[in-house]
């Protein structure tokens, strides 16, 4: 049952206290990584997401988001696409700025990942202030591409990304295991 996977995966999930920051938990999803059960039970239900959501391509976040969303990919038989952080793709690429707490980031996507028709489940790990999220979806839709979904591990709900992706889900899923 799902929520016996979700006990699995959470059991497996360190709370850090005041990293990276003083006042921060960082949730450790490593325990999780080095388990083999848990890290194959997590990849199997992420790939029955995109099979379920019809993805044809699975997109993941720098740098957490690519540890799951590569094997996703080919578990459920579909390429892998990395959505990165500025500087780090060669070629044309396009560009989504975003605000953070103090500053701003850029994540980057080459612009020929995706052909016509494509439908993309977006993978990370964490779901906090929806800002990374927000800016995956909008730089998916610039290649042409279609969202299929977004999926991650972990909700931090008390940051409101839920929210504040309402409007830039439209009609794709938004998953948490
Ligand atoms: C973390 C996490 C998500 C993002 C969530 O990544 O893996 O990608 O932050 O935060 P948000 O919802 O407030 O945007 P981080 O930027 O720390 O990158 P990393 O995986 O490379 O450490």
């Amino acid at each position: 049952a799902p929520s016996d996977l979700r006990t699995l995966l959470l059991d497996r999930i360190e709370d850090v206290p005041d990293y990276p920051k003083p006042g921060v938990v960082f949730k450790d999803i490593t325990p999780l990584l080095a388990d083999s059960g848990a890290f194959t039970a997590l990849v199997d239900a992420l790939a029955e997401l995109a099979v379920r959501h019809g993805a044809t391509k699975v997109a993941g976040l720098e740098a957490r988001g690519f540890i799951l969303a590569a094997p996703v990919a080919v578990k459920a038989g579909l390429g892998f696409v990395p959505v990165r952080k500025e500087g780090k793709l060669p070629g044309v690429c396009l560009a989504q700025s975003y605000e953070l707490e103090y500053g701003n980031a850029v994540i980057e996507v080459k612009q020929d990942s995706f052909g016509a028709g494509d439908r993309v489940l977006v993978v990370d790990d964490v779901l906090a202030t929806g800002g990374t999220a927000e800016a995956s979806l909008a730089l998916i839709r610039r290649t042409g591409a279609e969202v299929a979904g977004l999926a991650v591990l972990l909700e931090l709900g008390f940051l409101g990304g839920r929210a504040r992706l309402e409007e830039s889900l439209g009609g794709a899923s938004l998953d948490v295991l």
